[in-house]
């Protein structure tokens, strides 16, 4: 194949190098494009064909349902390594000795300590407020607390600000939760691990000591490796733009968040139980379901299936679909709803419309069930989901920033009225 593309336009030939990446991914560069055609961009809604970036971060092969973290393959991360391994090895490429992993966790323990002020904040909020638009709200508040904004040629001011934030983060997702059931708010135990410490401060009940289950611990500490990345999705796009305006980590995280709220993206986990819920509350009447998916005239889509780049399986969803079978079978928890949701996807693997659009369960088909079965409230499984990005979100803002990525500022094609002369509001 020629390294280089030639596009034909009125009569003219331009020339565009490929790019190849280190997995053979090809790209047109068309940086030049506009200048040499006098004009002539591309246009790609929702950027199905259009790369932002390089990456060095996570790799997908959605034909063949790859995921690699810095070259490591999502099920051997899953099974052997935890979860602030993970966080570690996406943020600084490489995955931490023993020291340089402790190190980390008590550097984020000691930037862990979130300003009482931020509680006044909480306070402000109705306790019907959607936890993720209270969580997008602290987190950028905490730019008001730290005020000072990231020096990203100081490898030293970056990790400070990299650790504030994964200190911080936990104790405001636990206080989100906890505020709505008007629990108090606490900072768990510095003596536990980064995941034991999050149960300890989002189920620790006020009047008993907390006992650590294992079962949670490690459902807990897969589920959040399995969320952590997924290279250029729609909100790890939102922080990568939003940084590239020189907007600090905390705000960029705190759109990022904004971003994954959307039943589309990481609201669907929340979706898929109303969904499923709907569904039990219907008789379990999953054909009903299935036709109001295929029904163009309906807007329900079958939440938790289809994805954008996986055109297999989601290979987080197979290893999520048989930690359900294990995490509700540890727990003793019969849910009806997770025989429900096998159902629906027997069915809609064998279904025309879904085999012939390559629709498979992606990330959230199966992961409230288990949220559900440790106890985290459904309104809480997005905001689980940014507990698990958080990582990612942090790895690719620092890439983007260190590349010295320029600001995103895409085109367009403008198809509004042409020129028009202005008439005074008498003669109208
Ligand atoms: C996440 O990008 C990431 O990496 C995201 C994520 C991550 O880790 O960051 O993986 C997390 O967001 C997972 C996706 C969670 N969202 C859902 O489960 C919501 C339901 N799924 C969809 O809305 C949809 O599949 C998307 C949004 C995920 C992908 O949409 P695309 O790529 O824009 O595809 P499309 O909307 O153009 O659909 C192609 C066809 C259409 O039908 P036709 O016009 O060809 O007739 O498939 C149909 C769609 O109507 N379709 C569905 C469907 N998903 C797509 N029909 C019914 N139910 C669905 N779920």
């Amino acid at each position: 194949m020629s390294n280089t593309a030639t596009l034909e336009i009125g009569g003219n030939k331009y020339e565009f190098p490929i790019i190849e990446g280190s997995e053979g991914e090809k790209a047109i560069d068309i940086k030049t494009l506009r200048g040499a055609t006098g004009g002539v961009i591309t246009i790609d809604p929702g950027y199905k064909n259009t790369g932002s970036c390089e990456s060095g971060i996570t790799f997908l092969d959605g034909e063949k349902g790859i995921l690699r973290y810095r070259g490591y393959s999502i099920e051997d991360l899953a099974e052997k390594a935890d979860f602030l391994e993970v966080v570690y090895l996406l943020i600084f490429g490489e995955l931490p000795t023993k020291e340089q992993h402790d190190k980390f966790h008590a550097d984020i323990k000691d930037k862990a300590i979130v300003d009482e002020e931020v509680k006044k904040i909480l306070d402000g909020f109705p306790k019907s407020a959607h936890p993720m638009g209270v969580l997008s709200s602290l987190t950028s508040a905490l730019t008001a607390f730290n005020p000072s904004s990231v020096n990203v040629d100081s490898e030293e001011d970056l990790y400070r600000s990299i650790v504030k934030i994964l200190g911080k983060f936990p104790v405001l997702v636990a206080w989100t939760m906890r505020k709505k059931q008007g629990l108090p708010l606490d900072y768990g135990d510095n003596s536990l691990g980064y995941v034991e410490n999050i149960l300890k401060m989002m189920f620790r009940k006020p009047n008993e000591e907390y006992t650590m289950n294992p079962i949670l611990v490690n459902a807990l500490d897969k589920l959040l490796i399995l969320h952590a990345d997924h290279e250029q999705n729609c909100s790890t796009s939102t922080v990568r733009i939003v940084g590239s305006s020189h907007a600090g980590l905390f705000a960029s995280i705190s759109a990022g968040i904004s971003a994954l709220w959307g039943p589309l993206h990481g609201g669907a986990n929340q979706a898929v139980l109303e969904m499923l819920e709907a569904i039990r509350e219907d008789g379990g009447d999953t054909k009903k379901y299935m036709a109001k998916a295929k029904d163009k005239s309906d807007p329900f889509r079958l939440m938790g299936f289809g994805h954008r780049v996986y055109k297999n399986f989601d290979p987080r969803a197979k290893i999520i679909k048989v930690a359900a079978d294990e995490v509700l079978g540890d727990l003793g928890v019969e849910d009806p709803i997770l025989d429900i949701a096998k159902g629906l996807e027997q069915e809609a693997l064998k279904d025309e419309y879904f085999v012939q659009r390559k629709l498979y369960p992606n990330v959230d088909f199966y992961s409230g069930i288990i949220y559900r079965a440790m106890g985290i409230p459904t309104e809480m499984f997005t905001v689980m989901f940014a507990l698990g990005r958080l990582p990612g979100w942090i790895a690719q803002w620092r890439e983007m920033r260190q590349r010295k990525e320029p600001i995103g500022r895409p085109r367009q094609v403008y198809i509004g009225e042409n020129y028009r002369n202005f008439v005074s509001l008498e003669k109208r």
